[in-house]
């Protein structure tokens, strides 16, 4: 399990940015269709921005001396081995040849993770709500467009039904949170 804030940030901050080398490292593959290269780019872009959040988190933190507090957040170390697992199988699999299909498929197993899950605990936990909030927008608008690539690129309805199904679920957690901020 992980110990403490200063664990559980190190930990998902190094996943996230991972994840976000990953989309990279796709928007470079798919270079020569720029609709591709944009969704791509558009994707890491986002992961740096929660890895901007989980920075900004830390610093604050930091300043607080509550980096070594038990742990805001909890994981099982299974858990984050899995995730690593699957970031770096990835990660070799993406090289030149790989359809857009699969890449897709990829993307969405990522996305379907606890991951994002991790980093809205943690700005959650920490009391960062418009940190929160923001998270749960660009997640939302991620898979929107990540559903959107796979109905224009697959021939695979229960991929567009899983993407649909977990946009859906962050998009109901962004409704209930700003329900509860507005009373
Ligand atoms: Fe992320
Ligand atoms: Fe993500």
């Amino acid at each position: 399990m992980l110990a403490n804030a200063r664990e559980a940030l190190e930990t998902t901050i190094a996943l996230e940015k991972e994840s976000m080398a990953l989309y990279a490292r796709l928007a470079k593959l798919f270079a020569a269709e720029p609709k591709l290269q944009d969704f791509w780019f558009g994707m890491a872009r986002d992961e740096a921005r929660h890895v901007g959040a989980l920075d900004l988190v830390w610093t604050v933190l930091d300043l607080e001396d509550k980096l070594d507090a038990p742990g805001p957040i909890s994981l099982e170390d299974s858990a984050i081995v899995k995730l690593r697992e699957l970031l770096a199988r990835f990660h070799r699999e993406a090289r030149p040849g790989l359809r857009i299909e699969r890449a897709l498929e990829m993307a969405l197993e990522v996305e379907e993770t606890e991951l994002e899950d991790l980093v809205a605990d943690l700005l959650k936990a920490v009391q960062a709500p418009d940190e929160y909030e923001r998270c749960l927008r660009l997640l939302v608008h991620d898979l929107g467009e990540l559903g959107y690539m796979i109905e224009h690129n697959c021939q695979d309805s229960s991929l567009l039904a899983r993407c649909d199904a977990l946009c859906d679920r962050h998009a109901e957690a962004l409704r209930h949170f700003t329900v509860r901020q507005a009373s």
